[in-house]
């Protein structure tokens, strides 16, 4: 089955030019994927760059959006510009943004309200902060958490179709450390939430909703983690701009 692969560049590379050699990265190592879908989702600086650039195997996605389309609002960029530069994606409440931006959960509900209005797929990270022993699905904090973190963020919503929404599972502390969630947890988890997301919406999108995982994705576990049952994919942070590590993990796709 056909994965999601979504590449968050999270702020990085520091200039424009090194920008251009990831995406022909991209461009060069992506033209032999077959059935894969992958989403380049650089800071919103490089974004008309990549369109240009990647190629048209890749898919453009951003990395933040504002809950309006308005002109008084220094700093933000409207879903209509993402639409304008043919992003199709966007990254929504991504724990980094939660912590140190102070997003919370009414301001990812109003962007995904947002992006559904104009057609654009956001992508809801949630997750826990800490590691709970082993057995994180067995937790009932870590259910409490990220049934709390769904629900707000998709309060009032409604999903009609699998290819409106994706949720990428992210707990924080995997995030950057080299340690990813294991296996088997991630399996569970995402069983979890696609529970939620029967009890919400409908069996019929439980069983059909994108879930990816996301935290210390690297060329030597992606494959492990793409074959995962109950995955639709992953969401990559460091390894998406350290050339050497994306170049092994393209040419693994
Ligand atoms: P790392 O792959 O660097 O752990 O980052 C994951 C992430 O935050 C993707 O959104």
């Amino acid at each position: 089955m056909a994965k999601l692969i979504i590449f968050n560049f999270k702020m990085a590379p520091a200039s424009l030019i090194e920008a251009r050699e990831i995406f022909e990265i991209f461009n060069k190592f992506s033209k032999k994927i077959k059935s894969n879908k992958l989403v380049v989702a650089p800071p919103s600086v490089y974004l008309s760059e990549a369109k240009e650039k990647i190629g048209d195997k890749c898919f453009l996605g951003a990395q933040n959006v504002f809950w309006f389309n308005r002109y008084s609002m220094t700093g933000e960029i409207s879903p209509k510009m993402l639409k304008s530069l043919k992003a199709q994606y966007v990254i929504i409440g991504h724990s980094e943004r939660r912590e140190y931006l102070k997003e919370t959960d009414a301001m990812v509900n109003a962007k995904i309200k947002a992006c559904l209005k104009d057609n654009l797929k956001p992508v809801l990270c949630v997750g826990e902060k800490e590691r709970r022993d082993k057995d994180s699905a067995s937790s009932i904090s870590v259910k409490k958490i990220l049934f709390e973190q769904l629900n707000h963020a998709l309060q009032g919503l409604q999903i009609k179709k699998p290819s409106d929404l994706i949720i990428a599972y992210e707990p924080v502390w995997a995030i950057g450390s080299g340690k990813p969630q294991d296996l088997k947890e991630v399996e569970k988890i995402i069983a979890l939430i696609r529970f939620w997301v029967a009890r919400r919406f409908s069996e019929k999108l439980a069983k059909n909703l994108p879930i990816i995982y996301g935290g210390s994705i690297n060329a030597q576990n992606i494959l492990s983690f793409l074959d995962l049952k109950e995955g639709a994919g992953v969401l990559v942070g460091g390894a998406s701009t350290n050339k050497n590590e994306l170049i092994k993990i393209l040419k693994k796709l």
